[in-house]
């Protein structure tokens, strides 16, 4: 009988951790992945303020403008990030990423940086 919670409750463990457990980690490599690639540039706070932005001859973008961010389409957004600024006719400031990022990567960053607006 205690055998048995023993193992139900380990089975319900896993099952929890099965649930919750991919999302969390995208989560997790999109802040990562926004550190890493991203902040230097944009920020840590999305503000385009990062440590290399006075390095560039156009300033990186404020991803906390939600003007300017509410008139970017999901598909412009992706092509900067994959193709760089030039592909989408930004200067080529914006690097492109798609030799380091995969798309999913992509589409994570993307849903994080939109949060940088609060409306
Ligand atoms: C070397 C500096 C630099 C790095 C690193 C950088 N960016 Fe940019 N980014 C820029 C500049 C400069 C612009 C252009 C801003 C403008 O023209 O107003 C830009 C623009 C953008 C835009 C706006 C695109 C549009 O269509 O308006 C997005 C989205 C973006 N970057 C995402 C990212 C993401 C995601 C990363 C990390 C993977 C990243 N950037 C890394 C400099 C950088």
């Amino acid at each position: 009988m205690r055998k048995l919670a023993v193992v139900s409750m380990a089975g319900a463990l896993a099952l929890g951790l099965s649930v919750i457990g991919p999302a969390r980690a995208h989560a997790q490599s999109a802040a990562l992945d926004f550190k890493i690639y991203c902040s230097r540039c944009h920020g840590e706070n999305g503000k385009g303020d990062g440590p290399d932005a006075g390095t560039l001859k156009t300033k990186p973008r404020n991803f906390t403008d939600c003007a300017v961010m509410s008139k970017i389409s999901d598909a412009t957004m992706f092509k900067a990030i994959k193709d760089g600024g030039a592909a989408v006719n930004l200067p080529n400031d914006m690097p492109a990423w798609s030799a380091g990022l995969d798309d999913d990567q992509i589409h994570g960053l993307m849903a994080y940086i939109r949060k940088f607006c609060k409306k």
